[in-house]
């Protein structure tokens, strides 16, 4: 198995986290489309990994790039504060702690820059990210109404980050 060139650090033991190139699209826009009722598409994926500030990172099982993506985590790093567009995990890898590996990566690398806060919004009816959220201590701070259309309101979550 060839080692994973872009790999970044190795995730908690089996997993190891990227920075999402070009020829992973394929296999994150399987996984976004099984995710979401309106998935990002294939030009906005792509617009993401032209934008300076923003990185999409992705995790595969340890073992090198052959490896199946199985989630990934959008973020922007804006100003003193790092906002997170999009998280998701393959269908058949969910409730393995994934998720939860995803958004502790993005809040240690927050912590690396410094980063003051990690905002998000997450739709009301969503209760596996509020709770995957609510479990790092991520609190409601707004929300803006209809944000998502038919009547779905989008709750703005943010997570304070201690100095030091
Ligand atoms: C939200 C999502 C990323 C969670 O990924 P995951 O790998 O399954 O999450 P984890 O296994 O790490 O679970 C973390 C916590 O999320 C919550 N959770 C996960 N699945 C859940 C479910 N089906 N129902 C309720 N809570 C759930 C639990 O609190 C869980 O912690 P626990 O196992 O200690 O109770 C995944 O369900 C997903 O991809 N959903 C579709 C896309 C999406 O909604 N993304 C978030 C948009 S803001």
């Amino acid at each position: 198995m060839v080692a994973n060139p872009g790999a970044v650090h190795a995730g908690a033991g089996h997993w190891t986290f990227t920075e999402m190139r070009p020829q992973d699209l394929r296999q994150v826009l399987a996984i976004e489309r099984s995710s979401f009722a309106n998935p990002w598409s294939s030009a906005l994926f792509l617009q993401e990994l032209r934008i300076p500030f923003s990185r999409i990172l992705v995790v595969r099982p340890a073992g090198g790039a052959d490896e199946p993506i199985v989630g990934y985590l959008c973020r922007w790093f804006v100003a003193d504060e790092i906002h997170v567009l999009n998280v998701a995990v393959h269908l058949a890898h969910r409730g393995r702690g994934i998720g939860t590996l995803l958004v502790g990566e993005a809040l240690r690398e927050a912590k690396r820059r410094r980063a003051d806060a990690v905002t998000l919004e997450v739709r009301r009816s969503n209760e596996a990210g509020r709770r995957l959220y609510a479990s790092f201590g991520f609190h409601e701070v707004g929300v803006r109404r209809n944000y998502y259309g038919c009547g779905e309101d989008a709750l703005i979550m943010r997570l304070a980050l201690p100095r030091g």
